[in-house]
Parts: C-alpha cells; sequence; structure tokens
C-alpha cells in the first residue's frame, strides 16, 4: 500500500489540499552474462531504486513495493524472468508493472520482440505490464560450453543464411543512452501518481 499524506496550501486567496502519495518500486532482473545486470544497474542509479535479482526475491518482501519494474534477457524465445514470473504471479498481480527486455533481435523488430514477451509473460498481466526492448550483447569466448552448443544447433537449422551467420557473430548493443527512454516513462509515471489535488479548496479571508 503506497504511504499517502496531504499538504495544506495558500495560493492567491485560495487554500487548497495536496494529497502527496509515496510510490515504493524496486527493479528486479533476470539474466546471464551480464547485459541485464548492467541495464539494472543504470536504471537503479537513474532512479534511485534499488536493484535486485529475481533469485532474491518472493512473494513476501515483494508485498512491500507498489510498482515494480522488472528485466530479462531472451534465451531461446523465451525470458529467462518467466518461471519467477509465473511462480509469483499472485504477489503481483495488481501492481503497476514495467518491463525491460534484453535480447539479440533488435529492438526495432517490435514483432518479433512481442512474441517473446507473449512466450514469457502470463495471460492475466500480458496486457497490462508496459514492456520497452533494449538491445543485448553476446560475446561467444565468454558462454558456456552449453549455449555454444545451442547456437551452434539453432545455426546449424536455420534456413536463413544471414540469421545463420549473425547467430554465430559477436555484438554489443549495450548503451546507457537507450534507458532514457525508460528512465522518462517511469518518471512521468510517478510524477501523475505522487502529486494530486484533492477535491478540497477554500476561499482564503485575507
Ligand atoms: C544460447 C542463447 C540463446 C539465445 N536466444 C535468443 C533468442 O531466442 N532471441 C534473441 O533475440 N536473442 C537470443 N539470445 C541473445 C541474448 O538474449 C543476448 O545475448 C542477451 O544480451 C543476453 O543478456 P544477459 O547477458 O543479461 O543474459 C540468445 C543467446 C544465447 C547465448
Amino acid at each position: 500500500m503506497p504511504f499517502v499524506f496531504f499538504i495544506w496550501y495558500q495560493h492567491q486567496g485560495q487554500g487548497k489540499l495536496i494529497e502527496i502519495t509515496c510510490m515504493k518500486g524496486i527493479i528486479i532482473y533476470s539474466g546471464k552474462y551480464g547485459a541485464t545486470k548492467q541495464y539494472a544497474e543504470w536504471l537503479g542509479e537513474e532512479l534511485a531504486l534499488p536493484v535486485t535479482t529475481s533469485d532474491s526475491i518472493n512473494g513476501n518482501l515483494l508485498q512491500e513495493y507498489d510498482f515494480l519494474l522488472l528485466g530479462s534477457s531472451v534465451y531461446i524465445g523465451k525470458m529467462k524472468i518467466k518461471k519467477w514470473l509465473k511462480k509469483n504471479l499472485s504477489f503481483i498481480i495488481g501492481k503497476k508493472l514495467f518491463l525491460f527486455q534484453v535480447a539479440g533481435a533488435p529492438p526495432e523488430e517490435k514483432e518479433k520482440r512481442e512474441t517473446y514477451n507473449r512466450a514469457s509473460i502470463p495471460g492475466e498481466i500480458l496486457n497490462s505490464i508496459e514492456s520497452f526492448f533494449l538491445p543485448g550483447r553476446m560475446i561467444m569466448k565468454n558462454l558456456s560450453w552449453g549455449d555454444r552448443f545451442l547456437l551452434k544447433i539453432g545455426a546449424r537449422l536455420s534456413k536463413d543464411s544471414k540469421e545463420k551467420k549473425s547467430m554465430l557473430t559477436d555484438y554489443d548493443g549495450v548503451n546507457k543512452a537507450s534507458i532514457a527512454v525508460i528512465a522518462a516513462g517511469i518518471k512521468s509515471y510517478l510524477r501523475r501518481k505522487t502529486i494530486g489535488e484533492s477535491q478540497y479548496t477554500e476561499t482564503v479571508q485575507p
């Protein structure tokens, strides 16, 4: 539950009651090789929000937050945070939810990125979650043996020669500038939520 308090102020002969709502939020992320973690940390600094991995937070701890900024990378068409979302669904339903998805597919390929959302986010929250797509990073020599193997199989099965090549080629699209749109979206939400003018106004005698 957000913490609410009121401020009474006078302006040009009118007294107004201003309602201030303190929204408590947290960044919860799930990643593997550091790209999602890096974005979560940048966003944490920019928005002055605590940052944690999905493995370190569960139902009871979630109850104290009003909004969540979730972050996840994508592996074989699904977001890493998928299981966590399913397990904690009853605790996150009703909260304001933002999500940043980090993947190899370019953020402009919205349809593809939305497919990853649909494959990973429970139907109950799919339409209410506000999503953002961020460019990822993949450096072959840093991957586990298993992940390199999966990529090689994927590339072998792919019929598209361009895709085949790109699946096995290093890229690093991680950049701080791309968090700006997320930070602006959350700041605007908080501005709208934080200050509300109460119905109560009164003419003040001079
Ligand atoms: C085995 C493997 C499978 C992947 N599958 C996909 C995929 O299906 N779609 C995609 O866009 N990116 C895919 N990626 C790219 C990752 O999402 C990308 O490298 C991301 O930045 C990883 O972020 P992380 O370091 O936070 O885990 C895959 C990468 C690996 C290693």
